[in-house]
């Protein structure tokens, strides 16, 4: 398996991370997961330019332009032959002594990739998954795609630990979003979602489940609706670059809707499905 270090493709097993790396020391860096579907990538332009998005909020340098760094993570898709899999990236603010403030400007992010093989989950797409309620406590800048991910871990943990397969989570009484997924809920035939602000990652899927209601007639809301709302929803889901639209059917041992996935998830997962081609 080769990996993409510092502009140079090597073997997994001779990838080393400096100590001082401030990804390494303070989580000084942005990230993305990328799907590869029968060897082509998902919207990758849309990934990329949420890089460089979260890389300006960050005050961040990519030592590469889109089109290029574009063409090198095609190129090490390639080499690997990966069919169903993810590539994941990250860059970050390079290596230097470690001191809080940034360094000065001659130090050089530092670029890791690599690829790995993920089979669709197919089985909880079609079962639906359950959920575990968790306060958000995580940081203000949620738009921020950064590696500073341990509010969301501490959530998804809580979560896992008792068997759930997401931690979904509300700032108050407010659903925002998963700890690694953008939160759905179905009422009388409209998907409600937060809208794109601070509070959220401005998820790549969400945007494409936007584009497929708009094409397809069904009615999508970005608006936010509080913990009630979502346990009472006739249907839940979410969604991510790896969950797809994943249906939601128990949130805190309560059944959502019948319990099972919901007819306008199902019709999302088929139209998801048709998008992938
Ligand atoms: N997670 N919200 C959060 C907090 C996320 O971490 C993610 C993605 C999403 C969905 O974004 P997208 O549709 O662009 O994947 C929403 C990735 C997959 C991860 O951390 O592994």
């Amino acid at each position: 398996n080769t990996v993409f270090v510092n502009g140079e493709l090597i073997d997994r097993d001779k990838a080393k991370v400096d100590i001082e790396d401030r990804g390494y020391q303070f989580g000084d860096g942005i990230y993305e997961v990328i799907r590869v579907y029968d060897g082509n990538t998902f919207t990758m332009k849309e990934h990329m330019e949420r890089l460089y998005q979260s890389a300006e909020k960050m005050k961040l340098s990519i030592p590469y332009g889109e089109e290029d760094f574009t063409s090198k993570l095609l190129h090490l898709i390639n080499v690997n032959g990966v069919k169903d899999g993810i590539v994941y990236l990250q860059v970050t603010r390079g290596v230097s002594a470690r001191q809080h403030h940034f360094p000065s400007g001659d130090v050089v992010g530092s670029v890791v990739a690599y690829t790995k093989d993920f089979p669709v989950p197919a089985h909880q797409m079609e079962q639906g998954v359950t959920a575990k309620l968790v306060e958000d406590i995580r940081w203000l800048r949620c738009d921020i795609k950064s590696l500073n991910l341990l509010g969301n871990l501490l959530a998804k943990q809580e979560a896992a630990s008792e068997g759930h397969f997401e931690a979904i989570l509300h700032r108050g009484d407010t659903v925002t979003e998963g700890s690694s997924s953008n939160a759905f809920m179905v009422k009388d035939g409209i998907i409600y979602t937060h809208p794109v602000t601070n509070l959220i990652l401005n998820g790549i899927t969400r945007r494409v489940i936007e584009d497929l209601c708009r094409k397809n007639g069904i009615s999508f809301q970005e608006e936010t609706f509080s913990v009630s709302e979502l346990m009472t929803a006739d249907e839940v889901f979410i969604a991510s670059t790896t969950s797809e639209v994943m249906p939601v059917v128990k949130i805190d041992g309560q059944e959502i809707g019948e319990g099972t996935p919901g007819a306008v998830t199902k019709r999302l997962q088929s139209l998801f499905n048709e998008r992938k081609g």
